[in-house]
């Protein structure tokens, strides 16, 4: 298994490009199964859970054409053309094999049983962050007249034909609100969802069916209204920047203290995250597609609370811990979303971070400084927050289980290459 050898103390300085937003991209590559006619797909990110995606699409009958190429840009490869077919599905099956390696392959539910009447997904299991459960997908589809059952580990859905319905989901589920809306697009009569997710993956998922000739209002907040249509059609559609990427350079940056220019993204999306990053002291300006950070030689300590959009995103909250542990002064960290979202805290603590963990809630006390050492990423954000505290820690830091970062950071370490980290993959 590939492993990252980063050698820390280099202040990151320069300009890279930012990618398409993973999660976008997921339930993007999903809408495409609820129309005959080709969906095209730019700014696709080439990531190891897109792979999957595919993957699991082109089992199921999908026509997959990739461009493979993309133009250079700074520090990485202009994202992906990827035109999806979905006039030949034939096998409304989501296997075990592909939904244990990404719980996101539930977002072919609500548009498989749309389209065909029919779908069996494999239940994601529990993953590293927390038990992770579906029910509010399966509450939605079976209020919108689905027959739903789960034997043998499968979720199986039927329906003749989807219902409108009013939906309430008990919390807000941002894969959840996306499996609904896409199934509501092919129902008959008005689908409304309550307490729906507000996230702009969500908003960018129903531009796209918009476009397809969804009809469908109120996306971005927490009531979305969708009046079914009878088909949807053919469209091309541009994938938003990746707003944890930009978060997560930003926050790299300002461990350095460093001076960088991130393109091809937008500020639009992480008002909370760039409100915190001035809090520790960074300048930020902002224009158009460019983010530009300037960090001070020392940060200081910032609390938060994560929370859903447009509060701060728990996607953020593990490099703020990385942060945080070098910053001056002490930080209280609650996170409020997943119940098992601290396993960085002990690969920190292994760096010389110190953090105290108490139920969903963690105390950091930022130090001069960090030391290199072996740690093992456990998921895809905490494997993040290990790269942005081997950038600052003294010596070599050597992180293992890198397939994690591989799922949602295209070219980590060529852009971080290119911003002046000494960073090096070594293939096992
Ligand atoms: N939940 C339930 N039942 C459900 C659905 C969700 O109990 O039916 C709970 C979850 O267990 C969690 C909370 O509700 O405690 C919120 O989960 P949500 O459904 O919003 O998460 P998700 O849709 O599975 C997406 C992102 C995650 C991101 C979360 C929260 C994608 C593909 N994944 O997951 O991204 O952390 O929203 O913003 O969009 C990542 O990129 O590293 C990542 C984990």
């Amino acid at each position: 298994m590939d492993k990252l050898l980063i050698t820390g103390g280099t202040r990151l300085s320069g300009e890279i490009s930012i990618s398409g937003a993973k999660n976008a991209a997921l339930p993007l590559l999903c809408a495409a199964l609820l129309t005959k006619e080709p969906v095209t797909f730019t700014n696709v990110p080439r990531l190891n859970d897109i792979g999957t995606m595919l993957k699991l699409l082109a089992q199921m009958g999908v026509k997959v054409s990739r461009d493979g190429h993309g133009a250079a840009t700074g520090g990485g490869l202009a994202g992906e053309t990827i035109t999806l077919d979905a006039s030949g599905l034939n096998n409304a099956v989501a296997p075990y094999e592909l939904v244990k390696t990404m719980r996101a392959s539930i977002l072919v539910l609500g548009p498989l049983v749309a389209r065909t009447g029919e779908a069996r997904v494999s239940l994601p299991g529990g993953c590293a962050i927390g038990a992770r459960p579906v029910d509010q997908h399966i509450k939605g589809l079976t209020a919108m007249g689905a027959t739903i059952t789960v034997e043998h580990g499968y979720v199986h859905a039927s329906a003749s034909q989807l219902k409108g319905a009013r939906l309430f989901t008990d919390m807000v589920t941002v894969t959840g609100t996306e499996n609904l809306m896409m199934a509501a697009c092919l129902a008959v009569g008005e689908t409304v969802i309550e307490n729906a997710a507000r996230e702009p993956e969500v908003v960018d998922l129903a531009n796209c069916l918009v476009a397809m000739g969804a009809r469908i209002s109120g996306a971005g907040s927490d009531v979305i209204r969708i009046q079914g249509v009878p088909a949807l059609h053919g469209t091309s559609h541009r994938i938003m920047p990746d707003r944890i990427e930009t978060g997560t350079y930003l926050c790299a940056a300002a461990a350095t203290g460093g001076d960088v220019r991130l393109t091809g993204t937008s500020s639009a999306y992480l008002d909370a995250v760039i409100d915190k990053l001035m809090d520790t002291g960074c300048e930020i300006t902002t224009e158009r597609d460019v983010i530009h950070l300037k960090a001070p030689a020392r940060l200081t300590a910032v609390s938060l609370r994560t929370a859903p959009y447009p509060a701060f995103p728990t996607d953020m909250q593990a490099q703020f811990m990385a942060i945080n542990a070098v910053a001056e002064g002490s930080a209280v960290m609650r996170e409020t979303i997943f119940e098992n979202r601290f396993m960085h805290a002990v690969e920190l603590i292994r760096l010389g971070a110190q953090i105290k963990i108490d139920g969903n809630v963690a105390f950091v006390t930022g130090r001069a400084a960090l030391e290199g050492a072996t740690v093992m990423a456990t998921d895809l954000r905490a494997s993040a927050s290990l790269v942005i505290a081997g950038l600052v820690a003294q010596g070599e830091t050597s992180i293992e289980r890198i397939y994690h970062l591989d799922r949602g950071y295209e070219n980590l370490d060529q852009k971080l290459t290119a911003l002046g980290a000494k960073i090096q993959r070594v293939k096992a």
